[in-house]
């Protein structure tokens, strides 16, 4: 998809994945498992996880390719009185300076970049490990190939994408991701992955 593509999904409709708050298996992970002070939200669409974030007090940072979905983020963050520094970047060109970051998130960036093509995977991949500070931690949330959608991730895949020494301590869970295609809530596979800069 392109940068068009993605802008004309958050114009003319609301997306199936935007399900009014982040992703329900994200929840342990947000009660316990984020280091901050600066969390990094990479691909964020309007903004539900980074606001999120910025109610449990960390310094966020959320960037999308869609200006139009970054624009519905301010006003979110606007009408909550919230301070999220939202930014329309492209993640495989990124050009951040508030970082490096102790925890990066990504909830179905990595899945949507694959469907590409793997340059862009690749390129995505490449700025992680200097946008990590050590110690870091990473979560990423992405669909199955088993979800049913023709498309989505391999376990084996996901624990390619971050290989030791850089990374360490992997681990991939099977969890349920929400979506409300035509308002219908669905619950498809994916995974969560969670790994930890060297
Ligand atoms: C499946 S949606 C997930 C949105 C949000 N993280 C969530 O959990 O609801 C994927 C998001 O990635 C964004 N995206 C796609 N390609 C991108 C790229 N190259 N750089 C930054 N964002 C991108 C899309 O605009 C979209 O908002």
């Amino acid at each position: 998809m392109s940068v068009m593509d993605y802008d004309e999904v958050y114009r003319s409709s609301r997306p199936p994945w935007q399900i009014g708050g982040p992703q329900p298996a994200l929840a342990p992970v947000l009660d316990n498992e984020v280091r901050g002070p600066k969390v990094l939200d990479v691909g964020c669409g309007t903004g539900d996880l980074a606001l999120s974030l910025a109610r449990r007090g960390f310094e966020v940072t959320a960037v999308d390719i869609s200006a139009v979905a970054i624009g519905q983020a301010r006003e979110k963050a606007a009408a909550e009185g919230l301070t999220v520094h939202f930014d329309a970047q492209d993640a495989t060109h990124l050009s951040l300076t508030d970082g490096p970051f102790n925890s990066i998130f990504d909830s179905g960036l990595l899945h949507s970049l694959q469907r590409v093509d793997q340059q862009h995977v690749d390129d995505y991949l490449s700025q992680l490990p200097g946008l990590a500070a050590p110690g870091a931690a990473v979560f990423v949330l992405a669909m199955s190939i088993e979800s049913g959608e023709g498309w989505g991730l391999t376990e084996a895949f996901l624990h390619a994408c971050f290989p030791a020494p850089t990374w360490t301590a992997t681990t991939v869970e099977p969890i349920t991701i929400t979506a409300e295609p035509d308002g219908e809530r669905l619950s498809l596979r994916g995974f969560l992955l969670r790994t930890t800069r060297a």
